[in-house]
């Protein structure tokens, strides 16, 4: 294992009714209180509602910023900044999913500094403090509600960038499965894809000695790929809802990362075809990650291939070598995410060829080289990216 430190500070509150600690877990940080939230699913699912009365409560004085786009814009995060400044907002309350909660991340730190956010979001600054903010999470996907990380979308330059601060950490995050219920067919694919891609992304790694670390990994995958079918085909199971909301934040509070340096390169390389195409993650990922595997593997890594297709997806081994096993893991992967209907080609999104040079050149715009399990290249993008066509 490598040497780690890892405190995660988010206070995380779930179960069902759980959203009856609001008032108290909100009162310790001030009673003006900027609501953040999306396109108003919040408001037709009744959410809202008992938000608000909750917030009545405590007497909060609640200010809104509504709209915040599924892949969220750094012209939204601007506007939250300026309400902050304004008016004096004394804490932020994120309530939807990860868009909202990553838009909120930036409003938090943007609120504390005359620096703006893109240059915090490309690294160019760094962030120095934030205002506090809790979430109530409502589709189960990112794992923001439990990290400190932020991925924030600059439509004028189409640029999609993740960053993240020690103090862009929630305090605290409320995890109702009941919230989740509401959440279309086509968002509950995409998000299990994408908390699938995130345990995925801390499976290939080049640190030795990673027994546990390799065991929950493979424990969140197989229980993500045992709920699934059945959560799909009964969307308001409160058991299933649960178990794969629990599995969401798993895959990416850090926990997974102990002693270990996840690879990432697929999440770059989604990142830049959203940048451009403005599609949901978890598409672009379910699209993307399969044909990572097949263009990293070789036979200084076909090990780890091996392990991921025995242990989570029981492929047999007598009489095959071990890429035969290894490209069989990769399709049964690929078959998975085939069965819950997610996308398989970039076409399914209206991309093609035309777009790949630009998406090549986005994939490598902040560093020439990405992926820590095996170093990349805008040539190694370009590639994937047409093999995903
Ligand atoms: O905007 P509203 O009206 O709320 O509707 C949303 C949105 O249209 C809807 N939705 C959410 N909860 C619902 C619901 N509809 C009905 N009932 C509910 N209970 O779902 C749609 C998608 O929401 P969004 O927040 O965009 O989805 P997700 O949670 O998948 O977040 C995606 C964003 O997170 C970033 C992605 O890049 C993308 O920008 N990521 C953030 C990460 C992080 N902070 O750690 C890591 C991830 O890898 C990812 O990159
Ligand atoms: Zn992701």
């Amino acid at each position: 294992m490598d040497n780690f430190t890892y405190q995660n500070p988010t206070k995380l509150i779930f179960g069902k009714g759980q959203i009856d600690a609001l008032p108290q877990e909100v009162e310790k940080y001030g009673k003006k209180v900027l609501l953040v939230y999306g396109g108003g699913s919040i408001k037709r699912n009744g959410i809202n509602d008992n938000v608000m009365k909750k917030l009545a409560e405590i007497d909060a004085e609640v200010l809104e910023l509504s709209g915040v786009e599924p892949n969220p814009r750094i012209s939204t995060v601007r506007k939250g900044v300026e309400i902050c400044k304004e008016q004096g907002v004394e804490f932020l309350l994120a309530v939807g999913g990860g868009s909202t909660i990553d838009c909120t991340k930036a409003i938090a730190a943007g609120a504390k500094t005359d620096i703006d956010m893109w240059d915090i979001v490309t690294k160019k600054e760094a962030a120095t403090d934030a205002l506090p903010f809790g979430t109530i999470l409502t589709l189960s996907a990112t794992g923001s509600e439990m990290n400190r990380g932020s991925v924030i979308t600059n439509w004028e330059t189409n640029e999609k960038h993740g960053w993240g601060s020690p103090y862009t950490s929630p305090q605290f995050s409320i995890l109702d499965p009941e919230h989740t219920v509401s959440v279309p067919k086509d968002q509950t694919i995409y998000g299990m894809v994408d908390m699938m891609s995130h345990v995925l992304e801390h499976y290939f790694h080049q640190a030795t000695n990673t027994p546990i670390q390799d065991r929950f990994c493979e424990s969140v995958l197989k229980t993500v790929m045992e709920t699934a079918p059945k959560l799909l085909n009964d969307l308001e199971n409160y058991e299933y809802r649960e178990t794969i909301m629990l599995s969401g934040t798993l895959a990416l509070n850090d926990m997974l990362s102990m002693g270990l340096r996840g690879d990432w390169a697929s999440h770059n390389l989604e990142h830049a075809v959203s940048a451009i195409h403005d599609i949901p993650h978890g598409g672009g990922l379910a699209i993307l990650f399969p044909n990572w595997m097949k263009h990293v593997l070789d036979e200084t890594n076909v090990g780890r291939f091996k392990q991921f297709a025995i242990r989570v997806f029981e492929v047999e081994q007598e009489g095959k070598t071990d890429f035969e096993i290894a490209n069989e893991g990769i399709q049964k992967l690929r078959e998975f995410w085939n069965s819950i209907e997610a996308p398989s080609r970039l076409a399914d999104y209206s991309i093609d060829e035309q777009s790949v040079d630009d998406m090549a050149e986005r994939t490598v715009i902040a560093s020439p080289e990405f992926g820590n399990f095996k170093k990349l290249t805008k040539e190694d993008a370009a590639a994937i990216f047409r093999a995903s066509l």
